[in-house]
């Protein structure tokens, strides 16, 4: 009942261009202007290597994604798929490592964001920044998907354009001298792509938003697809100019890797658009990141998994206010205490976890229901499993936190389920 009435009252405003920036605003961000230099420092001049493998990885589980968004587009994507067709439990753990991963990543690229600010106004405090930031979006986001929307599709917008002037006048500059010790073959390169895999979280965004997005059997699977290939022959593009204009050894050690990179070129103006570009990015991953959480919370609410007031939807709005209200003061609060380095890797532990799951769940729909081969899922699910083991090795504090807060889930819910079995 409690869904039927949400279902009728969230509306459909949304084509195919929004659902594409929605994703293209929650993938490109801190990963391509700041982990790409975690990255050099693993993977050194074969760090499109990294990048390469790490697309590959996303574009398995992304079919998955597309195969269950085109048989059933609903709010909520991965916890709903898991639930319907693993079991509750998993739907719920899967919903759980969802909205962790996507809170971190917010308040990760809030702080991202004040740091590149700060470095401009270093009389601003970056915490306070990046709390008021915080909330900021929080209100937006309140007010509605359309007008929030509208803003993404500016930042995604004018973050693409930079990228692409950074390729351009980079080009002219770059020196194959910065290739040498190219090593496609080292083991640095699997540690890369641990790290840059955090760049292309945010192609399943969209999913999330599906019952307010137009035709969404067709356009939420396109836009997943669309928004990773475009995502994937940019960063490639970066990432070969990036090296070529400083190589890698620069690149690691720096805080902004492109603005860095883009100095080499000697123009002032392009390191200032290319900053610019390093606060846009993160400003629209951090819109996308509540836009996404709070839908989340939605769905798990409106399904009783956690409490169902968080569904209640605002009246002129139509937006589920207690739900991005409370994800806000989340992230505000988060701001506060977070190591932004630590946080990526986290991201992308909870990430692979429910990408694993999401995997499982198109590997189980019916074959009149599918359109590609199980091998797809099944290729998604092994390399998922097969990146999150070497997460392991790459950044062993993340592995136990979010083992962590697996285990606090868990016990959430079967303390929940047990209550409510005796009452
Ligand atoms: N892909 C997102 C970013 O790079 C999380 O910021």
């Amino acid at each position: 009942m409690a869904r039927k009435e949400a279902e009728a009252t969230l509306e459909r405003s949304l084509g195919l261009f929004d659902a594409t920036a929605i994703s293209l605003g929650a993938i490109i961000g801190g990963g391509i202007f700041v982990v790409i230099g975690i990255t050099a420092g693993y993977a050194g001049s074969a760090l499109v290597i990294s990048m390469i493998l790490a697309a590959v990885i996303a574009a398995f589980t992304a079919l998955s994604f597309a195969e269950l968004a085109a048989w059933q587009p609903i709010e909520g994507s991965v916890y709903e798929y898991s639930r319907q067709l693993i079991s509750p439990f998993a739907g719920f753990l899967a919903g759980w490592m969802w909205l962790l991963s996507n809170t971190f990543t917010g308040a990760a690229v809030a702080l991202g964001f004040a740091y590149y600010l700060t470095a401009v106004f270093p009389v601003l405090p970056s915490s306070a920044v990046a709390a008021v930031l915080c909330i900021a979006f929080t209100m937006l986001n309140l007010v509605g998907a359309r007008l929030s929307a509208l803003l993404n599709n500016i930042f995604v917008a004018a973050k693409v354009l930079i990228l692409l002037l950074f390729i351009i006048l980079g080009s002219f500059y770059t020196s194959p001298a910065n290739f040498t010790n190219f090593e496609p073959l080292n083991v640095g390169v699997l540690y890369g792509a641990c790290f840059i895999f955090f760049a292309y979280i945010g192609f399943a965004r969209v999913a999330v938003l599906a019952e307010e997005i137009k035709d969404a059997k067709r356009n939420v699977p396109r836009a997943m697809l669309l928004s990773l290939c475009l995502s994937t022959i940019i960063y490639v593009l970066v990432g070969t100019v990036a090296v070529g204009l400083v190589g890698a050894t620069k690149l690691a050690g720096s805080n902004s890797p492109l603005a860095d990179a883009i100095s080499a070129t000697g123009s002032t103006i392009g390191v200032q658009i290319v900053s610019l570009g390093g606060l846009l990015a993160t400003a629209s991953v951090l819109l996308t990141s509540i836009l996404g959480v709070s839908r989340m919370t939605y769905s798990m609410a409106r399904r009783g998994d956690i409490p169902r007031t968080l569904a209640r939807l605002h009246r002129r709005f139509c937006t589920p206010y207690y739900a991005i209200a409370i994800v806000g003061v989340l992230m505000t609060l988060l701001v506060l205490l977070v190591d932004l380095t630590k946080v990526v890797a986290l991201s992308t532990f909870a990430t692979l976890f429910y990408y694993a799951l999401t995997n499982i769940a198109a590997f189980k729909l019916k074959t009149e229901q599918r359109r590609y081969s199980r091998l797809v899922p099944a290729l998604g699910l092994g390399t998922c499993l097969a990146l999150l083991a070497f997460t392991l090795f790459a950044a062993t504090q993340a592995w136990v936190i979010g083992i962590a807060c697996l285990i606090a889930g868990a016990i959430y819910y079967a303390t929940k389920n047990g209550l409510q079995k005796k009452l």
